[in-house]
């Protein structure tokens, strides 16, 4: 039997985060699409990890039960990566919040009632949620707190009142870093600990599919008027995680991390900022 890691979504940001912290851990990755995680276990098992492929839906809490059951049969699960999602420019409404609201709300619940005494969860958020006006305490506690199978029933994540992908995928991350708190408490109930990351542009596919979307100007703007000046690699992105998965990040919980580069601080306050 060997330490556990449970991940979904076998994209850059979570093989970087799985590369510097799943060492000498079974790893059992999901993805929707199998060659996705095939690819990455081929990657990472040639490179001295021992890495299970799979094909899993997030979206489907009977595929996040298989995840979590396939990583079971090898030892106690240790560490969660959630990195699987959609982005505005990849998926409808619906698909968007079905799988990174819903399906994230649904992993973090049940890797909850499993996660190994001093275990450690990572879920990608973005900073893209920080751009969105503040909710009301009403609305933020509605979305930390609904039953999962709930959430999608709630009146503010109805088609009639979302605008359009881009305010789905704002919604859906702010709740992920509400879900992320309301967790943390039941994590730390088992001495386990959860964390989310919200990263700016991080060049991976999901960032190219942006940058060739109908938003990609948008996009190029946002990285090159942002303090770095430039978009952040995934290694970035596992640098943070490594502080919060490792016990340097013990006293951490509940929290999430912004690594955008300046992206949200110029956005208010710099030539990033909207013009009236
Ligand atoms: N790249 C960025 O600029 C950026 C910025 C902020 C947040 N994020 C977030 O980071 C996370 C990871 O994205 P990435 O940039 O590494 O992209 P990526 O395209 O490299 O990886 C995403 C992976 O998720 C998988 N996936 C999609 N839907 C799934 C589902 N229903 N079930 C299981 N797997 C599914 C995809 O097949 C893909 O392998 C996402 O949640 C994304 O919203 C990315």
């Amino acid at each position: 039997m060997k330490p556990v890691m449970v991940w979904a979504g076998a994209g850059q940001i979570g093989m970087a985060i799985a590369r510097r912290m799943g060492y000498g851990m079974k790893i059992i990755v999901g993805d929707r699409r199998i060659e996705n995680a095939q690819a990455a276990a081929k990657i990472m098992n040639e490179a001295g990890y021992d890495v299970l492929p799979m094909e899993m839906d997030l979206s489907s809490r009977e595929d996040i039960l298989r995840l979590i059951a396939e990583g079971q049969k090898h030892g106690e699960i240790k560490m969660l990566v959630n990195s699987a999602g959609v982005s505005p420019s990849q998926a409808p409404v619906e698909a968007i919040l079905k799988v990174d609201l819903y399906g994230t709300a649904a992993l973090l619940e049940e890797v909850g009632k499993v996660i190994a005494p001093g275990g450690v969860g990572v879920t990608i958020s973005s900073q893209s949620s920080k751009r969105m006006p503040q909710l009301t305490a009403e609305e933020d506690a509605l979305l930390a707190c609904t039953p999962t199978e709930e959430l999608l029933s709630l009146d503010m994540l109805q088609p009639q009142n979302i605008r359009d992908t881009l305010h789905a995928y704002q919604l859906v991350k702010r709740c992920n870093e509400k879900r992320v708190m309301s967790e943390a408490v039941k994590w730390g109930e088992r001495g386990a600990r959860l964390n989310s990351i919200s990263p700016g542009i991080i060049v991976t596919p999901l960032a190219i599919d942006e940058f060739n979307g109908p938003r990609g100007d948008f996009y190029k703007n946002m990285f090159a008027k942002c303090p770095a000046g430039r978009p952040g690699t995934a290694d970035e992105v596992a640098n943070v995680a490594e502080l919060l998965m490792s016990d340097r990040g013990a006293f951490i919980t509940g929290a999430d991390f912004l690594c955008d580069g300046g992206a949200t601080a110029s956005y208010y306050y710099g030539p990033l900022r909207p013009q009236a």
